[in-house]
């Protein structure tokens, strides 16, 4: 084996852990909380770090085990450090500070954002700079330039709600159960998608800027169903989801495009949990096509919260050497800028 990473990912409703070799995943393990936030609608953080504490250890060890490797193979223990609710990042940093610690390894705090991005680094898709990537996801919504993976730099990002935000707050307002991008996805393929013009964000701001504005349709979905009725929306339900999930993907896709054209660079990609979204990645791939541009996109499994992505990002992201880790903390917040290197 040459650089063994294992990393450790609970900065949301996800227990994760992988383990990476150079750019080989060799494990990724996820223990979904989903289902336990299900019954409040959204995750409670709270709830959430009490799970991550009573599942962590389990999930480190099956990805030791599926890896077929010993703590002791490791070479670099990996965490998300930022940014994430702080309860549930905590778990997931003194976690790895104590495996660190107690096997004497050096430890890195990566970041999540920078793991998303750093998705594409792992093979099989092993996506080499430079290129645009697009991260949309719970929380985030950017576009960066990537000439080298260790300093993505920001391009664009969403001046108010990240667009897994604006799905799954949509999802909602039509019924369907938290995570709503899944089941937003399967009602909107019943759908048409011409059928409700819902507004694309900052369009009046000209063709080209590179950021993104989600508060807009999300009202204009909230007005769609006041004047449709309940009756109304049940028999519509199908449609407005088609055409509201067409006006999130749709920005995306043209401003990862128009970055593109503006860098000039040969490839492009997508990360995120909301780019496991069907729509968008058929959308993304017929534009690249177009445009004879290199696509990335990974696995669902690869753009959901998940731990590989963090063992990535630990490849262009400093160890902090033995012991000197012991002080470091979990950060709540994203850096200036948004992703730490
Ligand atoms: O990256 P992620 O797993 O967690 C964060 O870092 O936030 O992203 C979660 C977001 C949620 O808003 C979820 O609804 C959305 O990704 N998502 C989807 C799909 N799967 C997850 N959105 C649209 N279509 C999907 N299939
Ligand atoms: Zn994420």
């Amino acid at each position: 084996m040459g650089d063994v990473v294992l990393a450790i990912e609970t900065s949301c409703d996800e227990t994760a852990a992988a383990v990476v070799d150079g750019r080989r995943i060799a494990s990724n393990v996820v223990a979904s909380q989903a289902e336990l936030h299900s019954v409040y609608g959204g995750v409670v953080p709270e709830v959430a770090a009490r799970h991550h504490l009573t599942t962590v250890n389990a999930v480190v060890d099956r990805a030791l085990d599926e890896a077929g490797v010993t703590l002791g193979d490791v070479d670099r223990i990996a965490v998300t450090r930022r940014p994430g609710l702080i309860g549930a990042l905590l778990v997931g940093v003194a976690t790895a500070k104590a495996l660190a610690y107690a096997t004497g390894k050096p430890l890195v705090m990566a970041d999540h954002l920078h793991g998303h991005v750093a998705a594409c680094w792992l093979e099989p898709l092993a996506l080499d700079p430079p290129f645009v990537a697009l991260t949309a996801s719970g929380g985030h919504t950017r576009l960066d330039l990537v000439d080298d993976y260790a300093a993505p730099r920001l391009l664009g990002q969403t001046l108010d709600d990240a667009a897994g935000e604006a799905i799954d707050k949509g999802a909602r307002l039509l019924g369907i159960p938290y995570p709503g991008g899944p089941g937003l996805e399967a009602l909107a393929r019943e759908g048409d998608r011409t059928a409700f013009d819902f507004p694309v964000g900052l369009r009046s701001r000209g063709p080209d800027q590179l950021d993104f504005s989600y508060a807009g349709v999300k009202t204009a979905l909230l007005y769609a169903t006041r004047d449709l009725g309940d009756d109304g929306v049940q028999a519509r339900r199908a449609d407005l989801a088609a055409s509201y999930q067409e006006a999130i993907v749709r920005p995306l896709v043209d401003r990862l495009m128009l970055a593109a054209d503006i860098h000039g660079v040969p490839a492009v990609s997508i990360g995120g949990g909301v780019a496991a979204n069907g729509r968008l990645r058929e959308l993304v791939e017929q534009a690249a096509s177009g445009r004879g541009l290199r696509v990335a996109i990974p696995d669902r499994a690869l753009c959901t919260d998940n731990a590989a992505m963090i063992g990535a990002a630990a490849a262009f992201t400093p160890a902090i050497p033995w012991p000197d880790y012991v002080g470091e903390d979990a950060i709540a917040t994203a850096p200036p800028g948004g992703i730490a290197a």
